[in-house]
């Protein structure tokens, strides 16, 4: 059978955890794929850099953007990062050439997904971002395939790890929050700028995406309300505790429907009060968890890693199983062109960063 041949730009923490995943679980990452997933090309900023895994077998690439045009290559895998630059040029040449794309990149699909759906669906190649949203955990998949016979209603919860890591150690052991993002950072679960983390930023990319798959909207980052937990102090954290509760960074999206006027879908993204009976409370460190609203399932929570390279892995590789065995489907439940522009509520409007 022929393999899958795989580029895959970028050789960070989850770049390597690919590539590890893949060399432990590979016999049965093929017998799931029906085929062998190989690695062809790689590429990265630093050619010299030690990152704990054997390169030997692969071709170096010098221009990322051009990954995609090398004959034996099947799929890209970007795991570059950033919204624009070199990882939004290589996911427009790599869907030019019709190849199938595999990103881990929330910023680039909060941005520009609509366009990328649209044109994948174009040329009829696959566009995946199960890693995206929420590491580890099968959110994506859960909503378009495990839920995909529900209205959903509301879709919250706990979207990234590095403030969850920082606001549950900051409340277990009264530590320092600069002190827990150093840890978070070393950890590998911060992002390149961890302003993003703190600031909601990172969270409101991954909420954005959600409500498009969850509401069948076009996905508007714009309209996230965002407010992070840089400003959230022990004390702050010590009173809620006082008061039966505990502070989490909330991913909320939900549709306003008032008599009369079209609905209006209304995302933000900013610290909570959660009472400690409520299951988010018990999320701690770099889980993360999402609670959707079905009309029918009822309500479910997805729990699991929201970051790191292992969860993260796994949730890149899982993409490239589905497109090994011919899954494409459109990337947002719908195909792009039907996804409907929403209105926004009246709270909407991003603030912040
Ligand atoms: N920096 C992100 C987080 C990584 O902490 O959740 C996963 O998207």
């Amino acid at each position: 059978t022929k393999p899958l041949r795989v580029a895959l730009a970028g050789l960070g923490t989850v770049g390597a955890g690919v590539i590890r995943l893949l060399k432990d679980n590979g016999t049965l990452v093929a017998d799931r794929a029906g085929r062998p997933i190989q690695i062809v090309s790689v590429c990265a900023r630093d050619r010299s850099l030690d990152r704990g895994v054997d390169l030997s077998g692969f071709v170096w690439e010098d221009d990322m953007t051009q990954m995609a045009e090398r004959g034996d290559v099947d799929v890209v895998v970007e795991l570059v990062g950033g919204s624009d630059g070199p990882a939004l040029t290589l996911a427009r040449n790599a869907i030019a050439a019709g190849k199938g794309l595999v990103t881990a990149n929330k910023a680039m699909i909060a941005h520009h997904g609509l366009e990328l759906a649209e044109a994948a669906e174009g040329r009829g190649c696959a566009l995946k971002f199960e890693a995206a949203v929420a590491g580890g955990i099968p959110v994506i998949k859960g909503l378009r395939e495990g839920a995909a016979a529900n209205a959903i209603e509301r879709i919250y919860g706990i979207l990234n790890g590095t403030a969850n890591y920082i606001l549950s150690t900051m409340e277990a052991s009264g530590a320092d929050f600069s002190d827990t993002l150093a840890d978070a950072q070393r950890l590998g679960y911060a992002e390149a700028d961890p302003a993003f983390d703190v600031e909601g930023t990172d969270a409101a990319h991954k909420l954005a995406i959600l409500a498009a798959i969850a509401f069948g909207g076009k996905v508007d980052f714009d309209a996230v309300a965002c407010e992070g937990i840089s400003r959230v102090r022990a004390a702050d954290i010590a009173q809620a505790d006082a008061l039966g509760y505990v502070i989490r960074l909330i991913g909320m999206a939900d549709v306003d429907e008032v008599d009369g006027a079209e609905p209006a879908l209304l995302q933000e993204v900013k610290p909570c009060l959660v009472p400690k009976g409520h299951p988010l409370a018990h999320v701690t460190g770099a889980t993360n968890a999402v609670v959707a609203e079905g009309n029918y399932s009822g309500r479910l929570l997805f729990q699991g890693a929201g970051a790191g390279d292992g969860p993260t892995a796994s949730a890149v590789v899982a993409d490239l199983i589905d497109i090994a065995r011919g899954e494409v489907g459109a990337p947002f439940s719908v195909p792009a062109s039907q996804l409907k522009p929403m209105a926004r509520a009246e709270t909407g409007g991003r603030t912040g960063q």
